[in-house]
C-alpha cells in the first residue's frame, strides 16, 4: 500500500516493516477514462488505438474533468471497553466527505513493442463553498501505527517483545487515537512511535522515512503512489491490456496464478468474446480482480451489461479454488482480501464497505455495520457492442486486524476483530449528451458490423 516506487524494476527494498504511512487507498485502479465523445468517432472508425498523436490521447493522457471521491470514516464509540470481553467494538459512521479528483498520467514512454509505460498522478481539491463533511471534526480510532508495529513484532523473540511493550507503555496511553478526519486523510499526524524508532535498535534504520501517518499523506500530485504502468495500445497489442506493473508481469505479492497480473489497466476494456467476467487491475491491492456479469441495466436508457465485485473475487477458495492462492497461507471466511503482502506486511484488510458480500462472521466481531446492496456493492456497466463504460460505481473499505498479542501488554487482552478504518466511492456515469450519441450508434447495425 505505502510502496514507494522511484526504483526501477528491483522489488522496492522497503523494509519489511510497519508501514503504511501514506497507506494507499483509492479505488485507484478505476481511473476509467471518461472520454465517450471520443470514443464514439473511433469506434465509428473501427479503430482504437492510442498514440501520442491519436485523438484519445489528450483526454488519456489528462482527464478533461475532476471525479468526486467520497470518504465515509468509522468512528470508534466505545474504546474504554475494548478489555471487557462482554462488549464488541462499536462503529458510527461519518461522511460522506468528498474530494474532487484530478487525474493524469506522468512519466509516459511509448515503447517499440506497441505498449506504453507510465504512471498516475491525481491530485485532491476538497471545495470548502458546496455541502460537505467538516475535516475538522474528531474521531476515535485503533492507532494504526502502534497496531502495525505491535504485529510486526509479535512473531519475534519474548525479550524484544517485551522490551517494546514496556517503550509502547511509556509513549502511548491505549491502543486509540483522537485524530481530525483532515489528518486521518491528507494531512497526516504525527505518533511518538514514528519519533522513537530511530532510536529504538531493534527498530533503528527498518523504517521508511516518513514522519507522518495519514491514509493519503504525500499522495497529493505524487508521481509514486500507484507504481508504473505497461499497457497495450492496440497496435501491436491489446489496447488496453496491463502487460507489467512495476516491470512484473508476475508480482511476488501473491503466489503462482494470483501474483500474474492480467487484465485491463483501468482506462479501458478490451474486447473480448468471453463477455461473462471483466478483469482490471487494482494497484491498491496489487493485484487484478475479477468482475463477473451479474445482470443487465439501462444506463441514460441504453443497455449494458453489468459486472459485479462479488464471489468470484471474495470467495476464498471454496466455491473458486483459483482464489486459493490469494490466501497467503492463512486463508479467512470470504469477503475479506488479505494486503499484507502489499502493504509491508501491516495487517491491512480490503472488503465491500460494510463487510458486503461477506462471510457474517466480520459483522459480528463488531457492532455498527449494516451491509446493504445499494449503497455498498462495486459495480462497473459497460454497453456490450463497444464496451464503453456506461457506469461506474466502485467502493472498498479497509480494516486492520486486531488479535491479541502475547507479551504486549496494551495489546494481550483485546478482542479479535477486523477493524474498519474508512471506505471510499467513487461513482461515475456517462453524460446524457454523450449517451444519445452512443445510442444513435447502437442502432447503426453496418457501421457496428464492420467493427
Ligand atoms: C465520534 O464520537 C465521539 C464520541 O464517541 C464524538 O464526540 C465525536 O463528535 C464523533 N465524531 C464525529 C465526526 O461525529
Ligand atoms: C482512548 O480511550 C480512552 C477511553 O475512552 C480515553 O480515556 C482516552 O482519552 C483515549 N485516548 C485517545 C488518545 O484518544
Ligand atoms: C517522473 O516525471 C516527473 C516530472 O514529470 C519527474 O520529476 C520524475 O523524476 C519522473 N520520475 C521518474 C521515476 O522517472
Ligand atoms: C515493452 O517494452 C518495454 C520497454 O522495453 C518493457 O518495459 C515492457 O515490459 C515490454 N512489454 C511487453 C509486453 O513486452
Ligand atoms: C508492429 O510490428 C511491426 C512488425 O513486427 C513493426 O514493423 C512495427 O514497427 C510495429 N509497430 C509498433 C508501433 O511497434
Ligand atoms: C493537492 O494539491 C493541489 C495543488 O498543489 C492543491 O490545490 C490541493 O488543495 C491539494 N489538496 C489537498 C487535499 O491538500
Ligand atoms: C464548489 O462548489 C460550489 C457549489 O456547489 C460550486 O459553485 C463551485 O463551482 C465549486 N468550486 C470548484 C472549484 O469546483
Ligand atoms: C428514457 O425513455 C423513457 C421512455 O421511453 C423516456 O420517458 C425518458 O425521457 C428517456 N430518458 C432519457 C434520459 O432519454
Ligand atoms: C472459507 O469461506 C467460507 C465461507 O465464508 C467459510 O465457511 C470457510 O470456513 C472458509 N474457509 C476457511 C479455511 O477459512
Ligand atoms: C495475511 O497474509 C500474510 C502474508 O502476506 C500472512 O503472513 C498472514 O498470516 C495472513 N493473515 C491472515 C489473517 O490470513
Amino acid at each position: 500500500m505505502n510502496r514507494e516506487y522511484d526504483m526501477q524494476p528491483a522489488k522496492p527494498q522497503f523494509p519489511k516493516f510497519l508501514f503504511c504511512v501514506s497507506v494507499f487507498f483509492t479505488v485507484c485502479g478505476l481511473v476509467l477514462t471518461f472520454i465517450w465523445p471520443i470514443l464514439l468517432r473511433y469506434i465509428l472508425q473501427s479503430k482504437l488505438v492510442l498514440t501520442p498523436n491519436s485523438e484519445t490521447h489528450d483526454p488519456w493522457k489528462k482527464t478533461p474533468f475532476s471525479v468526486p471521491l467520497d470518504f465515509y470514516l468509522f468512528n470508534w464509540t466505545n474504546p474504554e471497553d475494548i478489555y471487557n470481553k462482554n462488549v464488541k467494538p462499536k462503529f458510527q459512521q461519518v461522511g460522506p466527505y468528498r474530494y474532487w479528483e484530478v487525474y493524469e498520467k506522468s512519466n509516459v514512454t511509448w515503447n517499440n513493442n506497441g505498449t506504453v509505460t507510465f504512471r498516475h498522478r491525481k491530485f485532491w481539491h476538497f471545495n470548502y463553498t458546496e455541502p460537505n463533511g467538516d475535516l475538522q471534526a474528531r474521531i476515535n480510532t485503533i492507532n494504526p501505527v502502534i497496531l502495525s508495529a505491535a504485529h510486526t513484532v509479535r512473531s519475534w523473540n519474548y525479550w524484544v517483545r517485551k522490551g517494546f511493550s514496556v517503550t509502547l507503555s511509556g509513549i502511548a496511553s491505549g491502543i486509540n487515537i483522537t485524530q481530525t478526519i483532515d489528518e486521518m486523510l491528507f494531512k497526516g499526524f504525527s505518533d511518538p512511535l514514528l519519533d522513537m524508532t530511530s532510536s529504538i535498535p531493534f527498530l533503528a534504520g527498518r523504517l521508511p522515512p516518513y514522519d507522518k501517518f495519514g491514509f493519503f499523506y504525500k499522495r497529493n500530485g505524487s508521481v509514486n503512489n500507484d507504481g508504473v504502468f505497461n499497457m497495450g495500445t492496440g497496435i501491436n497489442s491489446t489496447f488496453g491490456k496491463l502487460y507489467n506493473w512495476n516491470y512484473w508481469a508476475q508480482t511476488p505479492y501473491y503466489e503462482g496464478k494470483c501474483g500474474k497480473i492480467h487484465g485491463s489497466a483501468g482506462d479501458f476494456f478490451p474486447r473480448s468474446p468471453d463477455n461473462s467476467v471483466i478483469s482490471l487491475f487494482l494497484p491498491s491491492l496489487c493485484r487484478s480482480v475479477t468482475l463477473k456479469l451479474v445482470g443487465q441495466g439501462e444506463v441514460e436508457n441504453i443497455t449494458g451489461y453489468t459486472y459485479a465485485l462479488e464471489a468470484r473475487t471474495l470467495d476464498n477458495g471454496t466455491i473458486y479454488p483459483e482464489n486459493k492462492c490469494y490466501c497467503n497461507g492463512e486463508c479467512l471466511p470470504s469477503g475479506v482480501l488479505n494486503i499484507s503482502s502489499c502493504s509491508y506486511d501491516a495487517p491491512f484488510f480490503i472488503s465491500l464497505p460494510h463487510f458486503h458480500n461477506a462471510d457474517p462472521y466480520y459483522t459480528s466481531l463488531v457492532d455498527g455495520l449494516k451491509p446493504e446492496n445499494e449503497k455498498h456493492d462495486f459495480y462497473i456497466t459497460l454497453e456490450p457492442n463497444t464496451n464503453i463504460v456506461l457506469e461506474a460505481d466502485a467502493k472498498l473499505q479497509i480494516n486492520m486486524l486486531l488479535q491479541p498479542i502475547p507479551g504486549i501488554s496494551i495489546f494481550e487482552k483485546v478482542p479479535k476483530a477486523f477493524f474498519p478504518l474508512m471506505w471510499s466511492q467513487q461513482h461515475v456515469k456517462i453524460p446524457a449528451s454523450d449517451a444519445s450519441k452512443l445510442k444513435w450508434l447502437l442502432i447503426m447495425p453496418v457501421i457496428l458490423s464492420s467493427t
